[in-house]
């Protein structure tokens, strides 16, 4: 972000206080923060008892004797699935919708908690009739269809650790975390529905296996019947998931495992070129699930209709379509399909149809219905919603008053939720009953959460200051490690800040945060080199690796340019290898290099553009200088040059990116975000 966009930013006078109907039945109280304040454990042990059914109860509340990993109520036991699940039966509740869901086609299926219950039992007696027990690890690489909640509950239920993998990553991204993370078991489908069509998942499994050969640790593929499309089968190894759950007892007895118990894994990019592998233990995420699920949603769980518009592969689906929810016994909406098909009033359609009350989603949604128009929405009944939410990216005032007035009726609050993959659940965020509202601001760090912004030597900045983010104490849901590489977690969070020496351990985050005068927070954007395209985290690195691994490339260069609607896009420079520049124009260079990424990685790492160029500017000892180039990516003048060993090479590349050989692709280059 400019100078520039943080001054508007900080200068938005707006305020929304609570609407009276809110505050008045509000879940979450004042209180809450002032116990947080005296008496932050004894704040979470309660917590701890109110949102969890402990099979053991614990005695500790935190053991931070291993720092920085922490070990929460760690002599308790549960089990997270009886938690999401049976309890709620044991409790009344067994016909409560639990599950409502829509596929694309326009199917439906309601699922109540009973029913959610008898399902996961079935599931978890066949997977541990596949020898899965607790431990192990299992990826599950599935559409967003009931059975994919249905698995992580059932992986849970044993005690077991899953994986999900976003199902539009490739066969290749799939194959590095099914290698990482050793898995015996792999969940998937025969396929399942997109932009009005049947996208196969199988084959890539078939595919990522393939390419394991004798190095995997895969003894079954479990494949749920949706897209009806032919497969490839391995009589050894497939087996369809609804004959295993047939074939399965009903009953099962879901054991107790520790609060320290692995959860799950899940995969995001860091600043290097392989993604990290976030570990996730059972007790202390499960507690913070659902106390913030609760409080920051003011979730009456007896009549709001909650949806989540995130999918399963990414840590929002975990914490807040899945355990966060039902943990709360909450009904679930689910959507399979993407948002404008077949029309693009597709969501407010289903938000009418269910009657959904929570819409919690992500900024890039919101600015390209904004795009759209609000004739859209404005021609379907969204009077049932009340609660409004945000997440995966800062979002800009302009889009928050937007959908407040055109989503919200010009009523509903709207949280705007800051976290991330690594600390689990949210942690900073308005309460809808409580908190004055500040469009642009996600605000104040919930009970419990200790967040500081600190300048790069760790003094804390004085309002109105900007700085780098920093949680100061453990938190229940923070990761406890990166899966394989105690090192790496070490460097990655806790070495910036902490002074082990003495005790003390700080966490970076990784992004640049503004606190005002309030005390409320404004998220800045990564300080880092990853860059977060539609809500979604990637590395630069991670995508040059993936160009220069392709025998066109000679050097690359990716940078995260602004983008009206993804918030940031990803652009390339690409200087093609000598030897093969006659094999093609630069347009279409530019083109294969796209679709290669996209191939390697998945759909949405596919650059918006690619730059062939025939140098790029490095400084005196080599490093890229990517600042520039982001310069010439968002049509801004370039920066400060000094530095480079040829200060020529800029304007070089300056002609060649607006060259005719590239206006087809530059022709919608964004202007820039407000
Ligand atoms: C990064 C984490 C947490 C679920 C989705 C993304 C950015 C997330 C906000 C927000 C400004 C935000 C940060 C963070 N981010 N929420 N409300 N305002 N930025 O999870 O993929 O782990 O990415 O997303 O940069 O570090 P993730």
């Amino acid at each position: 972000m400019s100078s520039y966009e943080i001054e508007s930013l900080l200068t938005e006078a707006r305020r929304f206080p609570p609407p009276a109907e809110i505050a008045e039945g509000s879940i979450a109280h004042p209180d809450l923060y002032r116990q947080s304040r005296e008496d932050r454990l004894g704040f979470w042990a309660d917590r701890a008892r109110e949102c969890v059914t402990w099979a053991k109860p614990f005695t500790q509340t935190l053991d931070w004797s291993g720092a920085p990993v922490a070990r929460w109520f760690a002599d308790g036991e549960l089990n997270v699935a009886a938690n999401c699940l049976d309890r709620h039966v044991d409790a009344g509740l067994g016909d409560r919708i639990a599950i409502r869901w829509e596929g694309e086609p326009g199917d439906v299926r309601t699922i109540t908690y009973a029913e959610l219950t008898a399902e996961v039992k079935r599931a978890a007696n066949a997977l541990a009739a596949l020898g899965v027990g607790q431990g192990d690890r299992v990826a599950i690489y599935l559409p967003l269809i009931p059975e994919a909640v249905v698995a992580m509950l059932a992986v849970a239920r044993l005690g077991a650790v899953h994986s999900v993998v976003f199902g539009g990553f490739s066969a290749q991204s799939l194959h590095d975390r099914i290698l990482d993370a050793g898995a015996k078991v792999v969940i998937t489908a025969d396929g399942g529905y997109r932009k009005g069509k049947v996208f196969a998942l199988k084959p890539a499994v078939d595919e990522a296996l393939g390419l394991l050969g004798s190095a995997s640790t895969v003894e079954h593929v479990l494949v749920v019947r949706r897209g009806e499309n032919d497969i490839a089968w391995d009589a050894d190894r497939d087996l369809w998931w609804h004959d295993a759950l047939r074939a399965a007892p009903a009953e099962h007895a879901a054991e107790a495992f520790e609060a320290e118990n692995p959860l799950f894994i899940l995969y995001t990019s860091g600043t290097t070129g392989k993604p990290k592998g976030i570990l996730h233990t059972s007790g202390g995420y499960l507690v913070q699930s659902a106390f913030t699920h609760r409080n920051v949603f003011d979730l009456h769980p007896e009549s709001d209709v909650y949806w989540c518009t995130a999918d399963i592969g990414w840590v929002t689906g975990h914490t807040y379509v899945v355990y966060g929810p039902l943990a709360n016994a909450a009904t679930v909406f689910l959507y399979e399909g993407t948002p404008d098909t077949p029309h693009p009033g597709r969501w407010w359609e289903l938000i009418e149809r269910h009657g959904v009350t929570i819409l919690y989603t992500a900024p890039t949604a919101i600015r390209s219905f904004m795009k759209l128009g609000r004739q859209i929405p404005q021609g379907f009944d969204l009077t049932s919603l009340r609660i409004l939410g945000s997440v995966g990216e800062p979002i800009n005032p302009e889009a928050w008053v937007w959908y407040r007035d055109v989503i919200g009726g010009e009523r509903a609050p709207i949280v705007d939720t800051w976290w991330q993959t690594e600390t689990g659940t949210i942690m900073i965020s308005a309460m809808p009953g409580l908190t004055t509202l500040k469009p642009g601001s996600a605000q104040l760090p919930v009970p419990g959460v200790r967040i500081d912004i600190l300048t790069e030597e760790g003094v804390r900045v004085d309002p109105p200051n900007g700085g780098l983010l920093a949680v100061t104490e453990p938190w229940p849901s923070m990761l406890r490690g990166i899966w394989g590489d105690p090192e790496r977690y070490l460097e990655t969070y806790w070495s910036k800040f902490s002074r082990p020496d003495e005790g003390k351990w700080v966490y970076f985050a990784g992004d640049g945060a503004h606190v005002d005068e309030d005390g409320d927070i404004w998220l800045l954007g990564r300080v880092d080199d990853v860059m977060n395209v539609s809500g979604h985290r990637l590395s630069t690195t991670e995508i040059e690796s993936t160009l220069v691994a392709n025998p066109m490339v000679a050097e690359a260069a990716v940078v995260g340019a602004s983008d009206e609607t993804t918030g940031q896009a990803v652009v390339a420079y690409v200087i093609v290898k000598q030897s093969r520049r006659e094999e093609h124009t630069d347009a279409e260079f530019s083109e294969l290099l796209r679709a290669h990424v996209a191939k390697e990685i998945g759909a949405i790492a596919r650059p918006r553009q690619v730059y062939i160029v025939t140098e790029l500017p490095k400084t005196r000892s080599g490093k890229i200088m990517r600042r520039l180039l982001r310069d010439v990516a968002e049509g801004r003048p370039i920066g400060d040059t000094t530095t480079l060993a040829d200060p020529a090479v800029m304007k070089l590349i300056e002609e060649m990116s607006g060259s005719p050989a590239t206006t087809s692709i530059t022709a919608g280059l964004p202007k820039r975000r407000r």
